[in-house]
């Protein structure tokens, strides 16, 4: 190389791409979470109650069915969406990575935010994520008179999109430049590794239990339990399916990055041995891993997991248990927030945050998480909470039986 190039060479070259490089924004430990639900949605979901109700009777079905009854409470307690001007404020106010997504269905509210902001596109890292849908949303034929319904029984809110499916990883990520109004992306993520409609519906219930709890809560035994020992089923039967699909999406985003439209690839809501599968095929490293993560689900084998393999950890759903009683009690003796609490939490663990709020209060609450530590007692009491409660996914019931035993060596 140096008989190549004379060293004084490589060194006007390194000074000249230094300052470019350093230029260019990094992941924040704190970002901004742009993720919620149109108002307009949760009243066509309202109307259109019973939409899941099945004329067959089963325990699935039924469950369903109550649902319809309990829509008025699910429009109160669901979390609306940010509108433009709580973006831009936010912008000005220093978020400078935001977070978005294909089925968030706000990449033009996101676009006309980073517009008005006059914050210059280069200064902002943007995430967005693809592949959300299998290719199919058909369930099995064999379980579908059990669910009572042909297809995956999916929230009217997530509105179905032909690029945002697993295989169409790169129309996805142009659909989404062309939505945000962008070049390129600075960070792409696969939403969720689900492959098919039994997985996907199976792995995002917790969402119906606890971030929008729209289930009846005496439901969830019997529906989490029926879906999952179904899908522990269909795991099994679609093992090297599934597998090649999980593949065929990593090379898909790797092909994006080459093509320029991201930066940066990473995934979201992948379990260690998905993360760790990549390994064997992977010509880009995964920059990356998006999950839920606060006291109550900690995903200790994902944190020791993207440590040693030097991918960034990015957490979300610490607001949706800012009421744990010992974040409160810590807040209150330390004179901060519960919502600070648990930020900080994960920061101190090294994971970034990307908090979502419609209050201008807590937003600038929640970039303030990087001027105080926490104790280590603090950070014990916090550390002694898990209990595996995730509110959003639960991706660890798509990992094969045979490499389960994987997590448990880790
Ligand atoms: N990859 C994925 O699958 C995935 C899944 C979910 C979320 N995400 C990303 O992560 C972001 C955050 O997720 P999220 O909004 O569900 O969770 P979150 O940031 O923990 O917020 C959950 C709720 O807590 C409230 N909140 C925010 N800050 C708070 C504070 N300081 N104190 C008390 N409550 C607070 C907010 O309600 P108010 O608006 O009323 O303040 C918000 O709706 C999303 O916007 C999205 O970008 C990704």
């Amino acid at each position: 190389m140096d008989a190549m190039w004379p060293r004084w060479l490589l060194t006007i070259l390194a000074l000249w791409t230094f300052p470019q490089v350093a230029a260019l924004p990094e992941l924040a430990m704190v970002g901004l979470g742009t993720a919620g639900i149109k108002k307009a949605m949760l009243i066509c979901n309202w109307e259109g109650g019973g939409r899941f109700a099945s004329d067959r009777f089963t325990p699935i079905s039924l469950a369903f069915v109550l649902d319809a009854f309990e829509r008025q409470r699910a429009i109160k307690a669901v979390k609306a969406c940010q509108e433009v001007s709580t973006m831009v404020e936010a912008i000005q106010m220093g978020y400078r990575t935001l977070d978005t997504a294909l089925i968030y269905q706000n990449h033009a509210m996101v676009r006309q935010a980073m517009e008005e902001s006059h914050v210059p596109r280069e200064e902002i890292f943007l995430t967005s994520k693809v592949s959300f849908f299998p290719s199919s949303l058909e369930l099995p034929k064999e379980h579908q008179s059990t669910f009572g319904m042909t297809e995956s029984p999916l929230p009217p809110e997530l509105t179905f999109h032909p690029f945002n499916v697993k295989g169409k990883e790169i129309e996805g990520i142009e659909l989404s430049l062309q939505e945000l109004g962008v070049e390129y992306l600075d960070l792409c993520l696969i939403h969720a590794p689900s492959t098919s409609a039994l997985e996907l519906w199976a792995s995002f219930l917790p969402h119906l239990y606890g971030y929008w709890p729209k289930m009846p809560s005496w439901t969830e035994p019997l529906v989490l339990g029926a879906t999952q020992a179904l899908t522990a089923q269909e795991v099994e039967a679609r093992k090297r399916e599934a597998y090649q699909q999980r593949k065929r999406s990593w090379l898909n985003m790797e092909e994006a990055k080459r093509r320029g439209f991201c930066r940066h690839i990473g995934v979201s809501n992948y379990p260690v041995q998905f993360m760790q599968e990549i390994e064997e095929y992977q010509t880009e490293p995964i920059y990356n891993e998006q999950q839920e993560l606060h006291p109550l689900a900690q995903f200790r084998d994902v944190q020791e997991y993207t440590k040693k393999a030097k991918i960034f950890l990015t957490g979300f759903g610490t607001g949706v248990v800012a009421d744990t009683p010992a974040a409160e009690q810590i807040a209150r003796r330390i004179g901060r927030s519960p919502g600070q609490v648990l930020l900080r939490w994960a920061v101190q663990h090294q994971v970034h945050v990307t908090p979502k709020s419609n209050q201008l209060a807590r937003l600038r609450e929640n970039l303030e998480v990087l001027d105080f530590e926490l104790s280590d007692a603090d950070m014990a009491t916090l550390d002694a909470l898990d209990a595996s409660k995730v509110f959003y996914w639960n991706t660890s019931i798509l990992v094969p039986k045979a490499d389960r035993k994987l997590r448990d060596d880790l």
